[in-house]
């Protein structure tokens, strides 16, 4: 005899005969229900709801397919200085306002050890770091963001906006230090289970005008001594580098014009946050209004 469930869209049927149908009957309408809570409690719109995202990370444990168990990934890519971390602040305060429950992290860094790689990499008295060394230590710091991070955020259905991910590695050490895409996309799929981002934001600019503010900002922050941080090493590169860097970011875009929001970065921070909040609406299924 033939069981079928049909539910959203999804088919579930089994086959069983004589005797064996009374026993096996209960176990299939167990794993029915347990495979529609998931998809019901995962949903953003459903997240705010703290009952049903416990009960989420509570069956996470069960053995059901990866997909139906994510929080949503959502990277943020661009040259230096296209305004990331004004627009990542402002989305998630949209995002919080909608009731969805938002983790902003960063690479490199986001986690203890990934900031002290962070002040070693960005550090301007950094000198004669290879760019083979650069690009493992990108890659430490990833690998033990996902692991303290972003997994365990998205395992209980939040939402993760990270300012940068591994396209700027791909565009700044593949492209900008011309190591090319392979390793990077080889290292990712080692390192960091070839996790990919829901979606990516990427803001776009011309060089010269990104450049040129991450410079004036990065020296203010240190004259104010707001930080006393210096995170010039990647500043202090030439035009050239950073239009190779734009050049690799453009191909990504291209590549994966499902994944990655080639967004204009050269209008007011309302603009921009406007067109990234209806693309944003649009991917998490949210109403786009203001509010
Ligand atoms: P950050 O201050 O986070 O960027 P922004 O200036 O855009 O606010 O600086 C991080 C720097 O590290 C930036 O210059 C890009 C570089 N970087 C890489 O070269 N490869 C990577 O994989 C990552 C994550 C960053």
């Amino acid at each position: 005899m033939n069981i079928s469930v049909t539910w959203k869209g999804r088919h579930l049927r089994r086959q069983v005969s004589g005797p064996f149908f009374f026993a096996s009957f209960p176990a299939f309408l167990a794993r029915f229900a347990v495979k529609a809570i998931f998809r019901f409690s995962g949903s953003p719109a459903n997240q705010q709801h703290p009952a049903l995202a416990s009960l989420r990370s509570r069956l996470y444990h069960l053995p059901v397919s990866s997909n139906s168990l994510r929080g949503r990934f959502i990277t943020f890519e661009g040259l230096d200085g296209t305004g990331k971390s004004t627009q990542i602040e402002k989305l998630a305060k949209a995002l919080r306002a909608r009731g969805l429950s938002v983790v902003v992290t960063r690479e490199p860094g986001g986690t203890a050890t990934g900031e002290k790689i962070r002040h070693v990499i960005l550090d301007s008295a950094t000198t004669q770091l290879s760019s083979r060394a650069e690009m493992a230590l990108m890659f430490a710091s990833r690998a033990q963001h996902l692991q303290e991070v972003i997994k365990p955020a998205l395992a209980e259905g939040k939402i993760v906006l990270c300012d940068r991910f591994t396209d700027s590695t791909e565009a700044y050490q593949g492209a900008g230090r011309k190591l090319g895409g392979e390793p990077v996309l080889e290292l990712h799929r080692i390192l960091c289970d070839d996790l990919q981002p829901d979606l990516t934001i990427l803001m776009d600019s011309d060089v010269a005008s990104s450049v040129e503010r991450a410079r004036r900002r990065n020296q203010k922050t240190s004259k104010n001594g707001r930080s006393h941080k210096d995170e010039n090493r990647f500043e202090q590169e030439n035009r050239a580098f950073f239009t190779r860097v734009r050049n690799g970011y453009l191909a990504i875009a291209r590549r994966e014009p499902q994944r990655v929001a080639l967004v204009n970065a050269r209008g007011t921070p309302p603009e921009t946050h406007a067109k990234i909040l209806a693309i944003v609406c649009r991917k998490l299924r949210l109403s786009g209004k203001a509010q």
